[in-house]
């Protein structure tokens, strides 16, 4: 039995009186119950983590920027440094990662750790392109029996979610019919920066830039403050995916949550004119998902930064909810927020007699701390409510509508084999393509 079944199997069992094999007490805070934990990224939104990560042991830590290091450093004394994510993650006492870098890199991290057997925890978005989505899925689906997996949606944990969730599945509004989300964040950038100056002597430019083409210096990139750096930065297509990576990875959770959803059978959308450097600030995206068990088959549609859905009643103003969802049902819809939703019955049927409310002993359980769902199960059942295979589905549908912006045709989409299946121009941007020296499962 290595550490991390010991781990596992003490967890299990839920017991504090094993006897470990150094002869020391287990039990839910015994040093021999705590993750070995990587953190990279260790500034920024990695300081949001440093609460969570404090009740275990973090005895890695990884930043580009050597001031942002020793920040981290700070807080956890113990912990060996790297500049070098590659390095990091060959130290051998690792557990278990997590992730807060760019969003450029997070599929690189995320596939390595799991190729080391390291349960991660990423933040969003899991991926910026569809083939990036599609092998960090594959690769957990992979190893999903040995580890822990959960992207950095910790909204997720409203109770809200939960809710919607049920009373979509129960049919408060009927048979599902639609789906929409949308975010009013517009952050517009001309282009990719012109080159300024060198980098300070404490970032690692070059180790910043990673697999992505190389683009010159320019401090803009670094212009933010802690936990909103990602702003500087996310728009760039080398470096993000825009606004479905920034608030739109959060906000189409509310709706993912609650359809069950399987990959895309076509994706059509239209925006604001293609720049070759920044994603789009107008965008509007529509999805036909396959039937499940439970529903037929459905739309799903995603607005962004100022392209709306139509609002079922006039006195109902969805402008006023910066980040919604919207499911239609035959028997009326259902608005949501991030905490909170309205029904709003509509039509001759619309009498919520078909409607049972859950009794509360059958209402979902709290998922509660979202960073604890995840360590609780990297010693116990392996089970998060964000892990790859659902946030994966999410970020390949996500990216394949880019790109159906990006040709401007109708696609039609083979999930099975991740290719499109009536424009070959548009397969050719499924992928992006990397530096020399970067291998994204390594
Ligand atoms: N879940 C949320 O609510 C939430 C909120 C903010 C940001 N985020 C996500 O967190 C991530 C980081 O955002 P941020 O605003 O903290 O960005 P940031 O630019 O401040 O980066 C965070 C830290 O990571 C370091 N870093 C960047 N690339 C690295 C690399 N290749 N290897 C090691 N360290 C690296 C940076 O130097 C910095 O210290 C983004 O993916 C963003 O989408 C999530």
């Amino acid at each position: 039995m290595n550490r991390r079944q010991f781990i596992k199997s003490t967890a299990a069992a839920g017991t504090g009186f094993l006897i470990l094999p150094s002869g020391t007490r287990a039990g839910k805070n015994a040093p021999g119950n705590k993750l070995n934990i990587a953190l990279i990224g260790t500034w920024g939104r990695g300081e949001a983590h440093f609460g969570p990560l404090s009740h275990e042991n973090v005895v890695a830590l990884c930043d580009v920027n050597e001031e942002h290091l020793a920040f981290g450093a700070k807080k956890f004394p113990g912990a060996k440094t790297y500049v070098d994510w590659r390095k990091c993650l060959d130290q051998k006492d690792i557990d278990a990662v997590l992730c807060c870098t760019t969003d450029h890199t997070h599929a690189f991290i995320e596939n390595w750790a799991m190729n080391r057997g390291l349960h991660v925890y990423c933040e969003k978005p899991l991926a910026i392109t569809v083939e990036e989505a599609r092998v960090v899925r594959a690769n957990y689906l992979k190893n999903k029996n040995k580890i822990a997996t959960q992207t950095g949606t910790q909204r997720h944990s409203i109770p809200n979610f939960n809710r919607v969730s049920e009373q979509i599945r129960d049919g408060v509004i009927g048979e599902l019919i639609a789906t929409y989300a949308w975010g009013n964040r517009q952050i517009r950038r001309p282009g990719y920066l012109p080159g300024q100056g060198e980098p300070p002597k404490h970032l690692n430019y070059d180790l910043w830039i990673g697999p992505s083409p190389m683009h010159p210096y320019n401090p803009g990139y670094f212009a933010g403050g802690p936990g909103a750096n990602c702003l500087s930065w996310n728009m760039y297509w080398d470096f993000g995916v825009g606004q479905i990576g920034d608030m739109g990875a959060h906000t189409m959770d509310i709706a993912w949550d609650a359809i069950d959803a399987g990959l895309p059978l076509t994706a059509e959308s239209k925006g604001e004119k293609f720049n070759p450097d920044v994603t789009p600030v107008e965008l509007e995206m529509h999805f036909k998902m396959p039937k499940n068990d439970w529903r037929p088959e459905i739309t799903v549609s995603w607005y962004q930064g100022g392209a709306m859905p139509n609002s079922p009643k006039n006195y109902i103003d969805l402008n006023k909810i910066g980040h919604g969802a919207m499911f239609k049902g035959t028997n009326g819809f259902l608005i949501s927020d991030f905490d909170s939703h309205i029904i709003l019955p509509y039509g001759k049927e619309a009498d919520l007699t078909y409607y049972k409310p859950r009794p509360k002993e059958k209402l979902l359980p709290p998922v509660g701390v979202f960073q604890d769902e995840w360590i609780n199960a990297c010693k116990g059942d392996l089970k998060t409510s964000c892990d790859f295979d659902y946030a994966g589905k999410m970020l390949e549908m996500m990216n394949l509508g880019l790109v159906a912006y990006r040709v401007g045709k109708k696609l039609e989409y083979d999930g099975n084999t991740g290719r499109v299946t009536n424009c070959e121009e548009a397969n050719a941007l499924l992928s992006r393509k990397y530096r020399d020296g970067w291998t994204l499962n390594g």
